[in-house]
């Protein structure tokens, strides 16, 4: 039995004509692909380059013109894909900030799949589930019930949908309806803040929403890469006195290159002595929340407007998986709702209609039922396995911070925060600092391609260093020894010092 095809082999798409037998053959080969996928994941390389050869010839292969039966397709990716992954899910993978797959996420990702439904609103269960979920976040991170939030893609999507309603607030009170007039001749010019720090992702969304990069002030960092409180109540002075209009001042709980938690209190008092709107980038670090640890320095999150929290990177939930929590539900809406006639979702709230549809508070309308798989695996750790989670993976990152510092031949950057360590190879000194950044980049490469450990680089006070974002709750000592010592090998073996010293 090879699954559902018609005489000529070509196979039927629609669900209907589908035998429930004929969808468990299929459905059970999947499960047998994914179980036998993460069990081997631990032995196998972390990662290993597509070869040349299949990836000229998936980019060649034209879009099909016959069907082709469900055993042969699940052969191809058991042979073409499954064996190249980009690494996340292995224990020794600590690059950029990417976690394994929640098992129920999987698991639940595919059931959201067979309801397809699109949760722009509506008076089914997925809304609820998702209601649910946002619903828990506001409470973890201290936002009130009121507040308005729903999944997105990711931190990203959440920059540029939070920071849309900051735009339209702060036009708003400068008297610009920003929705009618745009930004062009607005007789004003918006302006936003971060640190260099600040993630990539809000310069996009800012240079989306008519800023230039030029609009984007970018404020000092102490010696721990924070935010200047000061520096950026001068910068905001300046502003305000030049005639300029500031939308959002943006902080980090957890920059992406060394965990850098922004002192958000002492931001959000600025913010709200200046009113100006607080968006913080929580996409890494907001979970850390739960860490007895971090539990303090992450409260002041509830003081922010906005909030971006990515449930799949700390939580775990397979991507895509994003937050954004807004504080004024009415803000939000005045910023995104747009409802032609055929779109219409008031009245019939307990037939149809369902509650205020996520579509006006945001910019999808069809939206994914990604809450499914959030729930599922929130559901089934609860708070106490995330908090175990979390722990596990700080840690492990002040193991390996612990033997980056027994080495003589690394240099850790200090304070570190989070579960990231970053750290450079430095060998015996006799190399200048330009020939260790070199050095560096060669090493990082060589510890991808060679598929033992994968961490990624970064450059922090123009210096570069290899970085590991601990986020594997299967991972143990043994890994981030493991990390140690091929960094240690490379770097020496590339330094060309590789004899003089043996580990
Ligand atoms: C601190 C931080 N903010 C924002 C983002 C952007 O999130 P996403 O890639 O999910 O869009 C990332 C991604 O790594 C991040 O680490």
């Amino acid at each position: 039995m090879v699954g559902p095809t018609d005489a000529s082999g070509v196979p039927p798409a629609h669900p209907t004509a589908w035998s429930a037998e004929q969808i468990r053959h299929v459905g059970y080969r999947t499960m047998d692909l994914i179980a036998e996928y993460l069990s081997a994941l631990p032995s196998g390389p972390v990662f290993r380059p597509v070869p040349p050869s299949l990836s000229a010839r998936l980019l060649a292969t034209p879009m099909p013109e016959s069907g082709t039966a469900p055993d042969t397709l699940l052969d191809q990716i058991a042979t073409d894909i499954m064996p190249y992954p980009f690494g996340n899910g292995h224990p020794r993978f600590s690059g950029w900030v990417r976690s394994p797959p929640a098992v129920m996420g999987i698991f639940a990702e595919t059931l959201a799949s067979a309801l397809n439904p699109s949760v722009a609103g509506g008076n089914h269960a997925a809304v609820y589930v998702e209601h649910e979920v946002v619903g828990w976040f506001a409470e973890l991170l201290g936002f009130p019930a009121t507040a308005a939030g729903h999944l997105v893609t990711g931190g990203s999507a959440a920059a540029l949908t939070a920071l849309g309603v900051a735009r339209h607030v702060a036009a708003a009170r400068a008297g610009i309806d920003v929705r009618a007039e745009g930004v062009q001749g607005a007789g004003t010019t918006f302006t936003a803040y971060q640190t260099a720090e600040g993630h990539a992702c809000h310069r996009k969304a800012l240079e989306l929403l008519g800023l230039g990069a030029r609009d984007i002030r970018l404020i000092d960092t102490d010696a721990e890469l924070r935010m200047l409180p000061a520096a950026l109540d001068a910068a905001l002075e300046r502003d305000i006195r030049a005639g300029c209009t500031p939308i959002a001042v943006i902080a980090s709980a957890g920059t992406v290159n060394v965990g850098a938690i922004d002192p958000l209190d002492a931001i959000a008092d600025i913010c709200a002595a200046r009113g100006v709107w607080l968006h913080v980038d929580g996409a890494y670090g907001a979970p850390a929340i739960l860490s007895a640890r971090y539990a303090a320095a992450l409260a002041p999150l509830g003081r922010a407007d906005s909030v971006g929290v990515d449930p799949h990177k700390w939580m775990y939930v397979p991507i895509e998986a994003g937050l954004v929590l807004i504080k004024d539900a009415v803000a939000a809406r005045a910023a995104y709702s747009l409802v032609p006639p055929y779109l219409r979702t008031d009245g019939d709230a307990h037939g149809v209609g369902g509650p205020p549809w996520f579509s006006e508070f945001g910019l999808q309308q069809t939206r994914g039922f990604r809450a499914l798989k959030v729930w599922a695996s929130l559901t089934h750790l609860g708070i106490e396995g995330y908090r175990a989670a979390i722990e596990h993976d700080l840690a492990l990152a002040d193991a390996l911070a612990a033997l980056v510092r027994a080495a003589p031949d690394l240099e850790i950057w200090d304070p570190r925060g989070l579960s990231i360590v970053c750290f450079r190879y430095v060998g015996d000194g006799r190399l200048d600092a330009p020939e260790l950044d070199a050095l560096n980049r060669a090493v990082c490469t060589e510890l991808q391609r060679g598929g033992e450990v994968f961490p990624t680089s970064t450059v922090l006070r123009g210096r570069t260093y290899l970085r590991s974002c601990l986020m594997h709750p299967g991972a143990t000592p043994r890994d981030v020894e493991r990390l140690v010592r091929a960094a240690r090998t490379a770097g020496m073996r590339l330094a060309g010092i590789w004899g003089e010293r043996a580990l």
